[in-house]
């Protein structure tokens, strides 16, 4: 079926999760934290994912904002940046608003200009999607945001994606949905939407039971991909 619905995965696929440890290490006041950024940054999305994925095995959701500051926690650990509160404290108000990768918003609005519903299915809290979503700039060129909260499990439970079908009523292959997230695309693909992985790293492709209908370096393409 032709493409009607796009939706986009939030963290690392419209927004940049390096920008907040980035933004923080470039500030006055965080001199020793300059070249310890890109471990942080590193360490804090890994455990980030890793938490969430043992919340929904061990069946002890909470929400985003409870993990992202768990997995912080443990980054700056690791790294021996654990002795100043200010730092914890600037890394959490810069994830709240966290850059959106440049190309977002022309992307958005060619889809919107072409007829497709537009919609964000995020593990991110509906507070935490706010802040995003309100520091891009984008919100007038989404349909909706959807959050994980409303089933109290993360991805990639297939609850998750069912929210898609929930909300606009649509079939699955009439979703295109996209992630940078390798293993979010390869549920959403087994779920049975067309899916885009955004492979900004170019990281070798996840060794799981499906795989992506496309991958792509940006989302400048994913208009051509919705068929526009
Ligand atoms: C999200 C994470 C997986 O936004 O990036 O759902």
């Amino acid at each position: 079926m032709p493409i009607t619905t796009c939706v986009f995965d939030a963290y690392g696929t419209l927004f940049d999760v390096t920008a907040a440890a980035r933004a923080a290490a470039a500030e006055p006041g965080y001199e020793g934290f300059a070249g310890a950024w890109e471990k942080v940054a590193a360490d804090w999305r890994t455990k980030q994912l890793q938490y969430t994925w043992l919340r929904a095995i061990t069946d002890e959701h909470d929400d985003f904002w409870r993990v992202t500051q768990d997995a912080l926690d443990w980054a700056l650990e690791a790294a021996g940046q654990d002795g100043d509160p200010h730092l914890r404290e600037r890394l959490l108000d810069l994830y709240w608003e966290l850059e959106a990768f440049p190309e977002v918003p022309d992307m958005l609005a060619r889809l919107k200009d072409g007829g497709m519903v537009t919609a964000i299915l995020s593990n991110g809290s509906p507070p935490m999607l706010k802040g995003a979503v309100d520091s891009g700039g984008i919100g007038g060129l989404l349909d909706e945001v959807l959050s994980v909260e409303s089933v109290g499990i993360y991805k990639p439970a297939s609850a998750v994606y069912s929210l898609v079908r929930n909300r606009f009523g649509c079939e699955r292959d009439e979703v295109l949905f996209v992630s940078s997230n390798g293993w979010d695309a390869s549920a959403a693909a087994g779920f049975g939407f067309e899916t885009a992985w955004v492979n900004r790293a170019g990281l070798p492709q996840e060794r799981l039971p499906h795989a992506p209908a496309h991958t792509i370096d940006d989302l400048s393409g994913i208009p051509a991909l919705a068929g526009l």
